[in-house]
């Protein structure tokens, strides 16, 4: 269970997030909405990479919010980002042990880790390649390993499908609904691509301009009126409505 209460962040007079509960039960779950929505700035507070003003992350026992943020990896956060930080100069293994380096595992269970990692990703045939060499996906494989190595119990995905294939996509998001059971952490899935999020996660927040629009069980969500007229709204846009 992760559990959301009240998380606020303003940037100046711009309210990012207004007092954001939801409690994610699923073992892969959604957060939703247009452009602006909060939903990196929810990952940013959860991550620790922005402060709440007020409010909790409760996941078990523990309010991550207490932990500084080199903690809450050593508990066992992971992230992606919208733009995937791989080191163009390091092997893809050399980047998945840069993760590891931060971690209090014996070397047995490092080197058992990285194992796992590649084998899950698919990335073993690539483990001596350097970052710069991969393509997209192949940077997007190697992020999802330093996602599931070292014994996470949640991860955060910030729109892991950008810039992919159809294809890709789909691929990947088989990749993230085998993480639970490979690695018994609990994910959310941050993005706007409604087709992914409807496929992959069972229950989910929707957020506009900061607000909680619903949350519940991905289909009922998608069916309810105000979700559809925030989406709608952002089609009227792109069709330069
Ligand atoms: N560091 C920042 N300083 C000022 N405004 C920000 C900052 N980060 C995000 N915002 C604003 O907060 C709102 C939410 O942004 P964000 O969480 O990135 O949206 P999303 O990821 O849903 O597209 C937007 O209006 C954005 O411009
Ligand atoms: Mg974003």
């Amino acid at each position: 269970m992760i559990a959301l209460e009240n998380l606020t962040v303003r940037f100046g007079g711009l309210v990012a997030l207004d007092a954001v509960s939801a409690r994610f039960g699923e073992p892969v779950s959604g957060i939703v909405g247009p452009n602006g929505a909060g939903k990196t700035t929810t990952m940013n507070v959860i991550s620790g990479f922005l402060t709440s003003q007020g409010g909790r992350v409760r996941v078990g026992d523990t309010d991550l919010l207490d932990l500084p943020p080199y903690r809450r990896t050593r508990w066992g956060l992971r992230r992606s980002f919208q733009r995937e930080e791989i080191a163009g100069d390091l092997t893809v293994e050399e980047n998945l042990r840069a993760m590891l380096d931060n971690l209090p595992l014996s070397r047995a269970d490092k080197r058992e880790e990285l194992a796992r990692a590649l084998d899950f990703t698919g990335l073993g045939a690539e483990r001596h390649r350097l970052g710069a060499t991969l393509n997209s996906y192949e940077r997007r494989l190697t992020d999802v390993a330093r996602c599931v190595i070292g014994r996470p119990k949640m991860i955060l995905f910030d729109e892991p499908a950008g810039g992919l294939t159809g294809e890709e996509t789909e691929h990947l998001g088989a990749l993230i609904l085998a993480i639970p059971g490979q690695t018994g952490a609990q994910v959310l899935v941050i993005d706007h691509d409604v087709d992914l999020i409807s496929r992959i996660c069972s229950q989910t927040l929707v957020l506009d301009f900061g607000r909680r629009i619903a949350f519940g069980p991905t289909a009922a969500v998608f069916d309810d009126p105000a979700v559809k007229a925030a989406y709608l709204g952002l089609e009227a846009e792109d069709a330069g409505a």
